[in-house]
């Protein structure tokens, strides 16, 4: 069993994790309504919280899965990208535990664990696909030969393609995390209501831009009766659209100039349900098969941190004790 922590961002999260790769427990303590009232994730904040929910986090998961500190194998955390503060909480718990008990520690890339959750809960072993990954601060395309092999395809000039939701959630006064609030919204409007841009459409380039798009929704507030919820809806269900077009189609080029049949999706933004969907219906018409994690396992959670600790045990990848956790850790060297 391996007990892993994640900290990152702004959710304190401990999981459990079988030899077999099964999730045996798994909790989730949100700030987003601590940090809401702040319109996004304040580091110092965020740090303080990690420092408080950590603990009763492990208590917790342990107590779910019925074992003790003694039964676990190995311990794990995030180490980067994300908040040097945040990372730090638990990272240093991870590795006191491993100390403590006498077992490996594990450093995880936080974009690793997204990469691979798609082959969690039954869908594994990990094979090799072409894997796109969304998440608030990446948008990025990867070649996953095995586990641990791992060739960058392309990734955001600028906004990621959370941050692009968040962003133009926040411009249309939606309450933060944007994301989900716009999936809602969306849901009610017409995505052909506005045309707004769709960056590096055109050629071979699997780069994304999404910087544009931003600029158009800011150009067209002042036009916007935001206080009708139709016209609400329609400028969510069109943002999204935006989004969502170029996302899909940048996967199908990058399937197709791999000459690859299997494709993931990860990161917090493959929750959004209309990018499910056009995932779905888009790679049936390619012949792609299409794996997704379940939606809890798509936003931060320490489930996939655990599972992606358990290819690098598997492949006997411990990490030093003096590994430092790394705030712009990228995943391809
Ligand atoms: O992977 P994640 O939980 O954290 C990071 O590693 O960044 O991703 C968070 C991002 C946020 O930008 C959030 O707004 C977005 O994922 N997100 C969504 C949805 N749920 C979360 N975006 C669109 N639709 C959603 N349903
Ligand atoms: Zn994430």
């Amino acid at each position: 069993m391996i007990l892993a922590l994640e900290s990152s961002c702004d959710e304190t999260a401990a999981a459990i994790c079988a030899a077999d790769g099964r999730l045996l427990a798994a909790r989730v303590s949100s700030q987003a309504d601590i940090h809401r009232r702040y319109g996004g994730v304040v580091p110092e904040v965020a740090s303080r919280n990690h420092i408080l929910h950590a603990r009763p986090l492990v208590e917790q998961v342990l107590s779910d899965a019925g074992v003790t500190l003694a039964d676990i194998s190995a311990f794990a955390a995030t180490s980067g990208p994300g908040l040097v503060s945040s990372l730090l909480i638990g990272a240093s718990m991870a590795k006191a535990m491993a100390v403590a008990e006498g077992k490996p520690f594990f450093a995880v890339n936080h974009m690793e664990g997204h990469l691979l959750s798609p082959f969690m809960e039954g869908a594994g072993p990990v094979r090799a696909n072409v894997s796109l990954i969304v998440s608030g601060g990446h948008t990025m395309l990867v070649r996953v030969r095995a586990a641990g092999d791992y060739q960058l395809l392309g990734k955001t000039r600028d906004d990621a393609a959370g941050e692009a939701f968040d962003k133009t959630a926040k411009m249309l006064g939606l309450p933060y995390p944007g994301g989900p609030e716009m999936d809602k919204q969306a849901a009610l409007g017409n995505p052909r209501a506005f045309a707004f841009p769709r960056s590096f459409l055109d050629g071979r380039s699997l780069e994304f831009s999404f910087s544009g798009l931003k600029t158009a929704v800011l150009y067209e507030l002042p036009k916007l009766d935001l206080a009708s919820p139709a016209v609400l809806a329609d400028v969510c269900a069109s943002v999204q659209e935006a989004i969502i077009e170029v996302l899909v189609e940048k996967l199908a080029l990058a399937a197709r100039q791999c000459g690859e049949k299997l494709v993931t999706v990860s990161g917090g933004v493959s929750c959004n349900r209309g990018l499910r969907a056009r995932l779905a219906s888009r790679c049936a018409e390619e012949g792609l098969t299409l794996l997704l994690a379940r939606p809890d396992l798509c936003t931060d959670n320490a489930g996939m941190i655990a599972f992606a600790a358990l290819q690098h045990f598997l492949s006997g990848r411990a990490s030093p004790l003096d590994a430092d956790v790394d705030p712009n850790l990228p995943l391809v060297a």
